[in-house]
C-alpha cells in the first residue's frame, strides 16, 4: 500500500500483522467494517450471538482477503462472556490492536411504554458492554497502542419516535468513548464513535415505522442517498489507521448530511 499519505506513519492505510475484534459481525454494518479490516490486512476476530451461520459467512469472506478469522460467540451484554471472549483471544492471537463495539439491540417504545427491565436491557447491550470491552481490549493492546471504535447513532442527539432508551443509550455510549478516550490517550491507545445516520439493515425490520423511516431520510439526505454498511466501514477503517492519529474522543457522523439540515 501507498505511503505518500501520511510520512509520519508509513503504511499507515495498511493494516497487515493487526488483529481487529468487531462485535455484531455476522451481519448488516459490523459484517462490513469487519471486510473492510480484513481488506487492508488485518485478521479479524468475528463476533455474534444467535447467527452461527451468518458468523461463518462473514468468517468465509475475511479469508477470501488472504487473511484469518475467528468466530466467537458471545453476548456483549454479559459481562463473564466477553471476558471469555478475550481470553479465547489472548490464547489465539496473544494481541489485539483494534476493537470496534457494533453489536446492539434494544427496546424501541416510546419513552411512556418503557419500564425500567426494558431501559437496564437496552443500556447493558448498546452503553454498558462497552466498559468490559475496552477494559479487555486495553489488555490485549502492546506498547504500540490501538484503536477502539464504537458505532453510535443519531438518536443520542436527537428524538426518533420509539427510540427513547436506545437514544439515551447511544448518548451514554459517546459519553463513555469521551472519558475512555482521555484515559487511554496516554497508552496511544484512540477511542472514538462512529455515527451513522438510517442504514438499511436487518435491524430496521424491528422499527414499527420502517418504511417512514426510509423515504423520509432519503428525501432529506443532501447525498441523495442512504447511508450504506459500506459508508460506516470506510469511517472505521479511516479512524483506527494512522491518518487518524490526533483524533481522539470524537463522534464521527456519516449520515450524507441528513442530520445538517432542516
Ligand atoms: N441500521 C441503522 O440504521 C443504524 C443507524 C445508526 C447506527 N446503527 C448502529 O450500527 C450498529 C450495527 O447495526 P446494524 O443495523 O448492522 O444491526 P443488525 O443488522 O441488527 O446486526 C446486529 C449485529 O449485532 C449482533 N448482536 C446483537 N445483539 C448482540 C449481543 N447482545 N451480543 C453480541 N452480538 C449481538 C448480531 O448478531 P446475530 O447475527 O448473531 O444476531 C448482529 O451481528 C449498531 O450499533 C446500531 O445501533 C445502525
Amino acid at each position: 500500500m501507498s505511503n505518500r499519505f501520511c510520512e509520519r506513519h508509513p503504511g499507515c492505510l495498511d493494516l497487515t500483522g493487526k488483529v481487529a475484534l468487531v462485535t455484531g459481525s455476522s451481519r448488516g454494518i459490523g459484517r462490513a467494517i469487519a471486510i473492510k479490516l480484513a481488506q487492508a490486512g488485518a485478521d479479524v476476530v468475528i463476533n455474534y450471538l444467535r447467527n452461527k451461520t451468518k458468523a461463518e459467512e462473514t468468517a468465509a469472506a475475511i479469508e477470501a482477503e488472504g487473511v484469518k478469522s475467528l468466530i466467537i460467540r458471545a453476548n456483549v451484554a454479559e459481562e463473564k462472556e466477553v471476558i471469555a471472549m478475550f481470553e479465547t483471544i489472548q490464547e489465539h492471537y496473544g494481541r489485539l490492536d483494534i476493537l470496534v463495539s457494533n453489536a446492539a439491540s434494544g427496546i424501541l417504545k416510546s419513552a411512556l411504554d418503557l419500564n425500567l427491565r426494558y431501559w437496564r436491557w437496552t443500556m447493558d447491550i448498546n452503553a454498558g458492554c462497552l466498559l468490559p470491552l475496552a477494559q479487555g481490549a486495553v489488555k490485549l493492546m502492546g506498547n504500540e497502542g490501538g484503536s477502539i471504535i464504537a458505532v453510535s447513532s443519531l438518536g443520542a442527539l436527537r428524538a426518533i419516535p420509539n427510540y427513547a432508551a436506545v437514544g439515551a443509550s447511544k448518548a451514554a455510549l459517546e459519553s463513555l468513548v469521551r472519558h475512555l478516550a482521555a484515559e487511554l490517550a496516554p497508552r496511544n491507545i484512540r477511542v472514538n464513535a462512529i455515527s451513522a445516520g438510517i442504514v438499511e439493515t436487518d435491524a430496521l425490520k424491528h422499527f414499527p415505522t420502517r418504511s417512514e423511516l426510509l423515504s423520509e431520510s432519503l428525501r432529506r439526505t443532501p447525498m441523495g442517498r442512504l447511508t450504506e454498511p459500506e459508508d460506516v466501514a470506510n469511517t472505521a477503517l479511516f479512524l483506527c489507521s494512522g491518518l487518524a492519529h490526533m483524533i481522539v474522543g470524537q463522534t464521527v457522523v456519516v449520515d450524507g448530511g441528513y442530520s445538517i439540515v432542516g
